[in-house]
């Protein structure tokens, strides 16, 4: 797993300034570029997931960088993946919620659908940062009902407190900074 996790690390890449000043932002794309380091991720995800959990019923993906670890990591479980997306994107009934992000303000939606009543997801995304983006994912599975087990992000910014503003939820990172 140590030499997984370095390829993980190696292969995440740091700006300055962006996208505001003041900001060093923990770009994810040589991952995507290095098919050895996405294999990692993938695997070390599904290692975490075996090790603590029985039962999943679906992953659950944040637009827009939580799409392209969380169908990986569905396929291997054998599970659906669902889709919380940015307002205004999905079709047919769907649920909101309002949050503060570390630069800005958004809005998350799920279709009203997409998650039965009392089925175990796990929450899944590219980076915590302040915590309000997963933590109003949360808040759309409370509305829909379903049992969140944990929420898991390839970085981790420590210094925002991320963790905090989710307690109790488990959160699991391979990176942090
Ligand atoms: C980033 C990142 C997380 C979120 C983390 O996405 O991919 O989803 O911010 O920040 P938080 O913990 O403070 O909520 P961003 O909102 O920049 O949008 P994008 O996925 O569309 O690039
Ligand atoms: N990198 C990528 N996404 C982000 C960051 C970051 O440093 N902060 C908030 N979203």
């Amino acid at each position: 797993p140590e030499c997984k996790l370095q390829l993980v690390r190696d292969h995440i890449r740091p700006y300055q300034d962006f996208p505001k000043k003041g900001i060093l932002f923990r770009d994810i794309c040589p991952i995507l570029k290095y098919p050895a380091a996405l294999t990692a991720v993938i695997d070390l995800f599904e290692e975490e997931v075996r090790r603590n959990y029985q039962t999943v019923d679906l992953i659950v993906g944040l637009d827009a960088r939580g799409f392209l670890f969380g169908p990986l990591l569905a396929q291997r479980l054998g599970v659906g993946f669902v889709l919380v997306r940015k307002k205004g994107k999905l079709p047919g009934t769907t649920l909101s919620v309002e949050y503060n992000l570390e630069y800005g303000k958004a809005e998350v939606e799920i279709q009203e659908d997409a998650v039965a009543p009392g089925q175990k997801v796990l929450l899944i995304d590219d980076l915590l940062a302040t915590g309000g983006t997963l933590f109003a994912a949360c808040e759309l599975m409370k509305k829909q009902q379903a049992e969140v087990l944990g929420c898991m992000v390839v970085i981790e910014l420590k210094e925002l407190n991320g963790k905090d503003k989710l307690k109790p939820q488990s959160i699991f990172s391979l990176v942090q900074y």
